[in-house]
């Protein structure tokens, strides 16, 4: 059975190499005390961390936040799968809504996809960007129903195995959020809905998750973990979410 996902997204965070050194340590010494039988535990530091994290990372895997749908060439700035793939990374977030709101459009997300599943890093495809706290569920399932066809075009989307994560925009904690999550229930209606057009992929839920409120959102039977951002920057708060989905 597909084991539960946490994944810890940093974001633009910590500034130096010392303190993403000293987070990583102490999530995995907290990952000692949890049963892993049920939940893998993913960080996704910038890029600059990767060469140092790669070596203190035992129970944990590494994520990127990013990569090119190139593979080589003149693409400045760019980093693509085969060179994080060196840093024994296993995963990559795709279409989360701060990069959307830079400009990532979907046939380029749905190539990042391509690219990732190429090199055998799995896609962590978010949805919920231009959705509205004012929309009805319809209307959040149409706007989702639009990004997973165009997102993952020239896919089986009934064989596709990988993971999706309904984040709906206004939920996220801090930047285009509001810092207050969606209700355990509308996330588990909305992730039913994925369910439908992607049976075999596993799907999490992330905005603005926290210690305190994992609870109701681990006891929904269809959600299998979460994408944490603002609490994954603090060990004791995201190993207690990582514990939450490890029963
Ligand atoms: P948040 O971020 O947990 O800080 O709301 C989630 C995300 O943006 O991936």
């Amino acid at each position: 059975m597909l084991k539960n996902l946490v994944v810890a997204n940093w974001k633009l965070n910590p500034q130096i190499p010392e303190e993403a050194g000293h987070l990583v340590h102490q999530i995995e010494l907290g990952l000692i005390k949890i049963n892993r039988n049920r939940v893998e535990t993913v960080i996704s530091p910038p890029f600059v961390f990767l060469p140092a994290l790669q070596h203190i990372v035992h129970f944990a895997r590494l994520g990127v936040q990013n990569i090119s749908a190139e593979e080589r060439g003149p693409f400045t700035g760019e980093i693509s799968a085969t060179q994080v793939l060196q840093f024994r990374t296993a995963y990559v977030i795709l279409g989360h809504s701060e990069r959307r709101a830079l400009g990532e459009s979907d046939k380029l997300i749905n190539r990042k996809i391509l690219s990732a599943l190429k090199y055998k890093l799995e896609p962590i495809l978010c949805v919920g960007w231009g959705t509205k706290k004012s929309f009805s569920l319809n209307a959040i399932k149409k706007v989702i129903a639009g990004q997973l066809r165009q997102d993952l075009a020239g896919m089986n989307i009934k064989k596709l195995k990988i993971t999706v994560a309904y984040e709906p925009v206004w939920a996220i904690s801090r930047g285009l959020g509001t810092g207050v999550p969606v209700s355990p229930r509308h996330a588990a209606e909305i992730i039913e809905f994925i369910h439908s057009r992607l049976p075999r992929s596993r799907l999490i839920y992330g905005g603005s998750v926290t210690a305190a409120n994992v609870k109701g959102f681990a006891a929904q039977k269809n959600i299998k973990g979460a994408l944490v951002g603002g609490a994954s920057l603090d060990a004791r708060e995201f190993l207690g979410i990582v514990e939450a989905f490890s029963a």
